[in-house]
């Protein structure tokens, strides 16, 4: 495209796929999702009309918005057989892994029925997802604090009928903080999408068999799960609690430095972004934001704050590349907003769900579709012959 890059025929030969949805280029720290900039869809935008956009590659009319707006937030109920299923994990279970599990089971509610070679089981599909993952979510929390379900409440926003659903109790009134409600929107459409990224693959190849999309979305959750990947955010805080000071920031930067040490900064580095991950600038901006509405201050952001500045200067980190990523700030808003770490991966699942589902709808749209199927370089053993168990050493 004009002025924006021209693909060499080395990256070419490693393209998994092609792609309309979002472009990344990494050198000079740009994300598009649609060709609209990130840092133009977090402040003028909304993540639902983010997941119009990504959906379909282009905003919605007013009609349109208003149609979209109301069928996600009134398909938010979840079966209440599903609801059942959670009493099947232990209290302490992460809610990732009760993710994994309940999204998982949505294949067996929506199997019979669906037609994944029909484009409209497949938009209704991507709806349904939109739509329940916040629940589902809400609920996994509340399971593991011993806390009743809260059902969803329609005349609110979609990421206000998740706070309530998070944080409301049955026994007293609950009211849906502005500050909290726009900074959850905002950190929803900062995770929306970002092109190939592991767990996107992992849907992509998943559904690329036919497999039903509600059990494909489950293994995009077991991906994301990774601490090198989505699972970043909660290692990043456990990371900044584990380093508790400013003081102790030059022995950990060391540790980080120290090839021999498994040991790595958490919400730093990216397997694309050779410079600022622009989603990181946004949040950077929007922690800040969230602590002074919130006139929090809370010292892990003053080591945050050194540990970025230390980084950005050393020259390991600048000799490699290694910049915040969208991870490095999340964290810290998501704590400033009382969620727990146990359920920022979640929150990324949440937001990345349009993502996956996007990916998958645009992957079946395209005619002729093909298995997935990577090939290798075979390194083993090649004409051995079987020796008798009493002759082998
Ligand atoms: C996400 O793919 C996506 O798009 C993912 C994501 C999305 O939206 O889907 O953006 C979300 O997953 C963001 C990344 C979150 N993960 C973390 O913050 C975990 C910490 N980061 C690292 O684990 C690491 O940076 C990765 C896994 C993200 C990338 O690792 P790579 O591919 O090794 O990165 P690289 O090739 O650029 O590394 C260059 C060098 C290597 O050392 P050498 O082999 O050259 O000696 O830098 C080192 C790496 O070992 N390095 C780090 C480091 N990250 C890379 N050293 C210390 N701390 C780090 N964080």
């Amino acid at each position: 495209k004009a002025g924006y890059f021209t693909y060499d025929p080395g990256f070419l030969a490693t393209a998994s796929c092609e792609s309309a949805i979002t472009f990344i280029d990494g050198d000079k720290g740009i994300l598009l999702h649609r060709g609209y900039g990130i840092e133009e869809l977090a402040e003028k935008s909304d993540y639902l009309e983010v997941c119009y956009l990504l959906l379909n590659g282009q905003f919605p009319d007013q009609e349109q918005s208003e149609k979209f707006h109301h069928v996600i937030l009134h398909h938010t109920m979840i079966h209440e057989q599903l609801a059942k299923l959670y009493q099947g994990f232990r209290r302490d279970s992460h809610p990732m892994a009760i993710m994994c599990g309940v999204v998982g089971a949505l294949s067996a509610f929506y199997h019979d029925s669906l037609d994944v070679t029909n484009e409209t089981h497949r938009e209704i599909t991507a709806y349904r997802l939109i739509s329940k993952m916040p629940t589902l979510a809400a609920m996994s929390y509340k399971y593991s604090n011993g806390q009743p379900f809260v059902y969803p409440d329609n005349s609110l926003s979609y990421a206000g009928n998740f706070l309530k659903m998070m944080f409301a109790v049955p026994c007293e009134e609950f009211k849906v903080n502005p500050v909290l409600e726009r900074a959850m929107d905002k950190i929803f459409i900062l995770h929306a999408d970002h092109e190939q990224n592991a767990s996107t693959s992992t849907v992509r190849l998943a559904g690329s068999s036919g497999a039903n999309p509600f059990a494909c979305i489950a293994a995009g959750i077991a991906s994301l799960w990774g601490p090198a990947h989505g699972g970043a955010n909660e290692a990043c805080l456990n990371m900044l609690e584990e380093i508790g000071s400013v003081e102790n920031i030059p022995e950990y930067i060391d540790k980080a430095k120290d090839k021999n040490d498994p040991f790595r900064l958490m919400g730093f580095g990216h397997r694309v972004y050779k410079n600022h991950d622009p989603r990181a600038t946004v949040m950077r901006k929007a922690c800040h934001e969230v602590l002074d509405d919130l006139n929090i201050n809370d010292p892990l952001l003053d080591v945050a704050m050194e540990l970025e500045r230390i980084a950005l200067e050393d020259p390991y980190f600048v000799e490699k590349k290694l910049y915040p990523n969208v991870d490095f700030y999340s964290g810290l808003v998501l704590r400033a907003m009382g969620i727990p770490k146990s359920m920022f991966t979640v929150i990324f699942a949440i937001s990345r769900t349009i993502g996956w589902i996007s990916h998958w709808k645009e992957m079946l749209d395209q005619p002729g579709l093909k298995i997935g199927r990577p090939r290798q370089l075979y390194t083993g053993e090649v004409g051995l012959k079987i020796d008798d168990v009493k002759n082998r050493s």
